[in-house]
């Protein structure tokens, strides 16, 4: 640490006169003056007003929080960037149609967990549950089927649910999102998996990707009946919600995380064993191109997903919790094919990934996972007084021009207490501008670790510090 007592920081010159200049004040009459008085000794303090908390599920994303969101942002932007994903926003409200229409009506979100509300011109409107009907919306809407295709777009946002909040479970959270439309090739799904592995791996988050198909709509109903009679015959067995779901969407039957229920599942009927040839086959090559970039995966025959649209390929990315001994799901995507023409366009099939931000943090702060080095200032401006102060606020701005990363605290006058602050930020040199150092045109460079100061050039300081720096070595 560097040691301020080292060599004398900086002689000041003789300090100017003050002059102390009265602001004028609003002249109070005799009266009111008298009463404000009167006022201040005897009324009743006024009763605290009550603060405003935040709505349950919602989150504040604190200072101390934001250097895990720019690293997680940053990883996904450039995963998307190397993969040729342009970045799309939509808002955050829509409308509500838009979901009803677009993940099916018999769903958690849709029945359970939409905002939808009527605006004031009573149009009924959503906050966005999801990402990926949105982004149908507006590739319909900007035609863009007659880019070339296929069209890839990635997004960042935040989506709400109203669900019972836990940990890694809010009613506004924010999900990262690569959505490919216009290709059918299951080199698509792959690569979306291949983006989302990437996204885990590169942070160190161990991850299993469990994957399924869930065939095409023939094949699944072919798979429901045989599906409704297995349950059917084990309902002295099941739960009063599996019931409920077999009357009104089987497939949800799977996602039952009842006890008693998991001896049936385990043994019900299996979707692969109902794909067609062609549906078959496409999952098959997913998994070979998978085998192909050594990403392990689970096959999970009973991932159906919670949303209507899916087709083929499902797939969503789990880690283990081993402190509570549970699994948690980190992101869920899959292909869509359908979902284009539900939504009032031409044929288009479609395939996608929604990774969930708030539960990729819980991992790297449970697991201590070492993030990117943030910018780091690499020299504290100090000063001693007005005239300085202007100048150490235009040198600041010089710095930055040159691209070097400076601090400052200008409203402090104290040089101890700025030589402080640089030194507990670890700053390697601080520049110091007194009132000698204006008249003369110079400023002084110190090396915080070793206390060595130098009178420099005002006017080639960033230079010479660039140099010193070794971040500019045409400056001698
Ligand atoms: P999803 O499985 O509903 O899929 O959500 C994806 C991820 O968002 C989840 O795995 C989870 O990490 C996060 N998530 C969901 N709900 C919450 C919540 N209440 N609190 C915190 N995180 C949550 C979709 O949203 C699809 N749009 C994914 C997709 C994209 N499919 C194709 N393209």
């Amino acid at each position: 640490m560097a040691s301020l007592k080292k060599k004398p920081v900086f002689k000041k010159s003789a300090p100017k006169p003050v002059v102390k200049k009265e602001l004028p004040r609003k002249p109070l009459t005799g009266g009111q003056s008298a009463q404000k008085k009167e006022n201040a000794s005897t009324a009743p303090a006024a009763p605290a007003k009550k603060q405003i908390q935040l709505l349950r599920g919602m989150k504040d994303i604190l200072p101390r929080d934001q250097h895990y969101w720019k690293a997680v942002y940053e990883k996904a932007q450039s995963i998307a960037e190397d993969f040729g994903f342009d970045r799309i926003d939509t808002p955050v409200l829509e409308d509500a149609s838009l979901f009803l229409r677009g993940l099916g009506k018999v769903t958690d979100i849709v029945e359970k967990e939409m905002y939808m509300f009527e605006d004031r011109d009573a149009d009924k409107v959503t906050l966005r549950p999801e990402n990926t009907a949105s982004i149908v919306r507006a590739y319909l809407q900007h035609g863009m089927w007659n880019q070339p295709q296929p069209v890839k777009l990635w997004y960042w946002g935040p989506m709400f649910r109203h669900e019972r909040p836990q940990e890694g479970r809010q009613r506004q959270f924010w999900q990262a999102g690569f959505e490919v439309l216009g290709d059918p090739s299951p080199v698509i799904d792959a690569m979306v998996i291949q983006m989302t592995w990437l996204l885990y791996n590169e942070f160190g988050v161990p991850v299993t990707i469990h994957i399924n198909s869930m065939g095409m709509p023939d094949d699944r109903t072919r798979y429901k009946m045989e599906l409704v009679q297995y349950y059917r015959a084990h309902r002295a067995e099941i739960c009063e919600n599996c019931k409920a779901r077999l009357m009104k969407n089987p497939l949800r039957v799977l996602d039952c995380k009842e006890e008693g229920c998991q001896p049936v599942k385990a043994n019900a009927p299996q979707i692969v064993d109902y794909l067609s040839n062609d549906s078959r086959d496409h999952f098959m090559k997913v998994l070979e191109y998978l085998d192909e970039l050594g990403i392990p995966y689970f096959l999970n025959h009973t991932l159906v997903r919670g949303l209507d649209y899916y087709t083929r390929t499902v797939f969503e990315v789990v880690t283990s919790d081993e402190e509570q001994g549970s699994q948690t799901a980190l992101c869920g995507g899959g292909r869509y094919d359908l979902l284009v023409e539900e939504l009032g366009g031409k044929p288009t099939p479609a395939c996608g990934v929604a990774p969930g931000i708030e539960r990729l943090i819980v991992q790297l702060k449970k697991r201590q996972l070492p993030l990117p080095p943030q910018r780091q200032p690499q020299v504290y401006v100090a000063q001693l007084g007005d005239l300085s102060r202007r100048k150490a606020m235009l040198l600041f701005a010089r710095l930055r021009a040159e691209g070097v990363m400076a601090d400052q605290d200008f409203s402090k006058g104290s040089l101890k207490a700025q030589l402080e602050s640089a030194n507990a930020k670890k700053i390697p040199f601080a520049f110091v501008i007194g009132q000698k150092e204006v008249q003369e045109g110079t400023v002084i460079m110190r090396d915080m670790d070793s206390g060595v100061q130098e009178t420099i050039d005002f006017n080639k300081a960033p230079q010479i510090l660039k140099r010193k720096l070794g971040i500019d070595k045409s400056v001698e």
